[in-house]
């Protein structure tokens, strides 16, 4: 699980940059404003992260029937809406209503097109290349972008949250994910927010890459406040694409807060600890204190495993149609399961 040489060298040459904290400083003005106060809370990420892994579950049947291996302890009796299944772009998602936190809960995994490693590889030479719609100088990268935008999955998610505060009131919402399931959530949070308040709409990530660049980061701390980007250890995708100081407006930077998780070896004693990191989105102190080197970390938070069961391949297992309370559809290459048959919402509103 190491990466080329090559890459690790760039990687630890841009991470030792002496000028670094200079970038913070303008990073921390810029976030200032807009951190707000949200705590972190390690009960609910260790709730959130069983999300996360329950995700990258491939039989569908499992997880429509909440009976997969991480469908108990802190996520028992949560209730699936819908599934939604990307199937050439290898991306999933569900949208359910959890017993604690009472909320809606949104999960992306991320993705499994090629290796893991060949994915992190890739992730080092992604532009700033589409301008973000409604906000001057806001750049992200075209693919992490339309994953969510520009695929059957934004529209589907919507019309499941519909569903649900139609049949369990008006719940708060809950958007997770982990690696480019995380870049997804990122985005959804962000569009959520702005159509039903940023009161409703929180949001935590696991080992998730960045996603735009410093005016985006700005942006998303002001529309997005509840937000928690949890790093841990030398997990190398948080460090990806690459920071860069001097390219000011045209480099990727991280929006706050970041929770670093991280052991502390002394003599025989691991101490585990979290450091609540600062509003700049890219504290000196967290992740970037180290070197981004392994994907073992990434694969793992919380002592929690997230991926997928069949590594390296896209597979889908799909045996829901003996469930009498689920609904199996495919629009444009993405197949949709849901325990309630589809309403039509979108001719109403036309
Ligand atoms: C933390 O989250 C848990 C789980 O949702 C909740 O029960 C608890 O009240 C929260 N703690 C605080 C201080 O908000
Ligand atoms: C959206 O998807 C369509 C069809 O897949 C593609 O032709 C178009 O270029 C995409 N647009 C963006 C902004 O990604
Ligand atoms: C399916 O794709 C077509 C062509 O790209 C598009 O016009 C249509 O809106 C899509 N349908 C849904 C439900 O996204
Ligand atoms: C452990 O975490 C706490 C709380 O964030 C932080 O103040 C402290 O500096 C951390 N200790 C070490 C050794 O990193």
């Amino acid at each position: 699980m190491l990466l080329r040489p090559l890459l690790l060298a760039v990687l630890l040459a841009s991470a030792s940059s002496p000028f670094a904290a200079a970038a913070d400083e303008q990073g921390v003005t810029r976030a200032k404003h807009y951190g707000g106060g949200y705590p972190y809370n390690h009960t609910l990420a260790r709730i959130l992260v069983d999300y996360a892994s329950a995700v990258y579950t491939s039989d569908l049947t499992s997880l429509i029937t909440w009976t997969c291996p991480r469908c108990k302890g802190h996520t028992k009796g949560f209730e699936i809406i819908e599934i939604i299944v990307d199937v050439e772009s290898c991306l999933q998602a569900f949208v359910g209503v959890a017993p604690d936190p009472r909320s809606i809960i949104i999960a992306f995994r991320g993705t499994q097109q090629h290796s893991v490693s060949n994915w992190i590889e890739d992730l080092f030479w992604k532009q700033l290349d589409v301008s973000y719609p409604g906000m001057p100088d806001a750049m992200v990268h075209h693919g992490f972008y339309s994953a969510y935008y520009n695929t059957t999955v934004r529209h589907e998610i919507l019309e499941a949250i519909r569903c649900a505060r139609k049949t369990y009131g008006k719940l708060p919402i809950n958007v997770v994910g982990h690696s480019m399931g995380g870049a997804l959530a990122s985005f959804c949070a962000l569009d959520l927010s702005v159509q039903f308040g940023s009161e409703e709409v929180e949001l935590m990530t696991f080992g998730q890459p960045r996603i735009g660049n410093p005016a985006f980061a700005a942006y998303f701390a002001e529309q997005v406040p509840k937000t928690i980007r949890v790093t841990h250890q030398n997990d190398v995708v948080p460090h990806l694409p690459p920071y860069y100081y001097y390219l000011r407006e045209w480099t990727y930077h991280h929006f706050p807060r970041e929770v670093w998780l991280h052991e502390i070896i002394e003599g025989n004693v691991i101490t585990r600890n979290e450091t609540i990191c600062d509003e700049s989105g890219e504290d000196p102190t967290c992740s970037r204190s180290v070197y981004g080197i392994s994907v073992a970390d990434h694969l793992e938070y919380y002592g929690v495993t997230l991926h997928a069961d069949s590594s390296g391949t896209c597979q889908f297992v799909i045996g829901a149609a003996n469930s009498v309370y689920s609904y199996v559809r495919e629009v444009n290459g993405t197949i949709i399961v849901s325990r309630y048959p589809q309403e039509p919402h979108t001719l109403e509103s036309m």
